[in-house]
């Protein structure tokens, strides 16, 4: 059984922060330590949350703000597994919460810049059409799996985004969630007895 409650704290926290400020600047720079936080250990995340997928990463929803303003998203990579080329269109921070992920970098043109990095446990970065919004991640790790958690400025699975295809045109995409449903940040019955 984990203990939900620093994914429960982030909540909040990040609530707080969205009805404060619009700015981006502002919201990379104060949920920056919020997730750093969160990323500090990986006891929280519920197993079925870091469930990967055989045929391709899988991403799980772990939280939406019901107004949209923000959402929460653990990446589960297998050996070998990447994403496509792709953007973001909002604001968004990736942290590593288990294993190593490599990030190759695009500029907003889509073309390659030549300039890759290796994310591991406890790096973020920061996504968005003003700091940097493509770009190709993948596992970094040969065997075993990787685990990220992701914050976005909208409820990220919805968006519509785009992507590269093999031929390196611009596609349209929406990425949805694997996950069918959400951990309960809710069940303080324990605190409460
Ligand atoms: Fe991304």
């Amino acid at each position: 059984m984990t203990d939900i409650a620093p994914l429960r704290d982030f909540v909040v926290a990040m609530t707080q922060l969205v009805g404060s400020t619009t700015d981006e600047r502002t919201l990379l720079a104060e949920a920056r330590p919020l997730l750093a936080r969160l990323i500090a250990n990986d006891r929280w995340l519920p197993e079925a949350w870091a469930a990967p997928r055989s045929d391709r990463y899988a991403q799980h929803l772990l939280h939406c703000d019901p107004l949209e303003r923000f959402s929460v998203v653990s990446f589960v990579w297998g050996p070998g597994q990447r994403t496509p080329v792709h953007d973001h269109t909002v604001w968004g921070l990736v942290g590593v919460l288990r294993g190593a992920e490599r990030c190759d970098e695009y500029t907003a043109q889509q073309q390659p810049t030549g300039r890759s990095h290796v994310m591991r446990q406890g790096d973020i970065e920061a996504v968005s059409p003003t700091v940097g919004d493509w770009h190709r991640v993948s596992s970094a790790r040969d065997d075993g799996l990787s685990v990220s958690i992701h914050v976005y400025g909208a409820n990220i699975g919805a968006v519509r985004r785009h992507r590269l295809d093999d031929a390196g045109r611009v596609l349209d995409f929406v990425s949805g969630y694997d996950s069918p449903s959400v951990p309960n940040l809710w069940d303080r019955s324990k605190a409460a007895a």
